[in-house]
């Protein structure tokens, strides 16, 4: 009556399809360990990893909280109870969907324990509730490819349409995370509500090319279509040395670069793993000679 569940880290926005699309990497990714007690309820033994920065309160604690609405929802509150050690390998608020991973995690590790009452797509709201209660806003694009794995679309989020897209088998995400605090409802509150219509046939477009060229393992076309015109010029002033880090990723020969999620963590995406991992280490060094400490991870995609 135990389970081990590991929820990886997601890149949202995959660069241009802001709030629709998003992948998942091999690692990092955080671990939820569950038991079943006697004791009815849902408490948290132990969090590591996050410099005492999450609450241990069940009902403050976002892991805990979808738990809790999960057994509730399946009438079961009265009668189940377990107990969480929460283990986060990655950052805080570092824009590698860093509180997804452990909601998604928590929440599959507690179907699990019950003997998988709800498919995948059944856990996705409760998923995607866990967010909301996060960072007051229940965007998918980081919850559906941490619970789906792969590269994920989603096509409506009212009721939710989730595709899985196809990945191409070299397709490589060089992430930095350069060490700034960036909480996703600030860097949300900063985007404007409203677009013009020349920049958004824009984005539509290199949405729709992402997409195809992912169909067609064309990575020609995913190189030419990941650029974002509509979030990236406001967000990228909340993140040191964007423009730079830019510079140097593009020069060594990636496909593209943008902001992971929210940010700060910055993404190149590369065919193979040599020019991901040329740019992700020129970049370190950049950012330390201007004194900034930071976290690489290359995975596959
Ligand atoms: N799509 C979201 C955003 C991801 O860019 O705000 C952040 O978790």
């Amino acid at each position: 009556d135990e389970v081990r569940v590991f929820a990886p880290a997601t890149v949202a926005n995959m660069i241009c399809g802001f709030d629709i699309l998003g992948f998942a990497v091999d690692k990092p990714g955080d671990e939820v360990y569950m038991q079943r007690v006697g004791n009815p309820g849902v408490r948290i033994r132990s969090i590591k990893g996050d410099d005492g920065r999450l609450p241990l309160d069940p009902d403050k604690n976002t892991v805990s909280a979808c738990v809790m609405m999960l057994l509730a929802h399946l009438g079961l509150e009265t009668e189940i109870g377990v107990e969480i050690e929460l283990t986060k390998h990655m950052p805080i608020g570092s824009g590698l969907g860093s509180s997804s991973a452990s909601t998604v995690a928590g929440l599959f590790a507690i179907n699990t324990l019950l003997g998988n009452p709800l498919t995948k797509d059944e856990l996705m709201p409760f998923c995607v509730e866990g967010e909301r209660l996060a960072c007051g806003h229940g965007h998918a694009d980081n919850v559906a490819p941490a619970l789906m794995g792969g590269i994920t679309l989603i096509r409506g989020s009212q009721p939710l349409d989730i595709i899985n897209l196809p990945v191409p088998d070299q397709l490589v995400a060089g992430i930095v995370f350069p060490q700034v605090d960036v909480p996703t409802r600030d860097a949300r509150q900063l985007i404007k509500e409203k677009v013009s219509l020349k920049d958004a046939v824009v984005q539509w477009g290199n949405i729709a090319g992402l997409v195809s060229g992912l169909y067609r393992n064309d990575y020609e076309l995913i190189s030419r279509s990941m650029h974002d015109v509509l979030i990236e010029p406001t967000r990228a002033i909340l993140i040191p040395e964007f423009y730079e880090m830019k510079r140097i990723a593009m020069d060594s020969g990636v496909l593209s670069f943008g902001i992971s999620g929210s940010g700060p963590s910055v993404v190149a995406i590369s065919k193979g793993f040599e020019a991901a991992q040329l740019a992700v280490d020129r970049i370190q060094e950049h950012l330390t000679a201007n004194g900034i400490e930071s976290l690489q991870f290359v995975s596959a995609v």
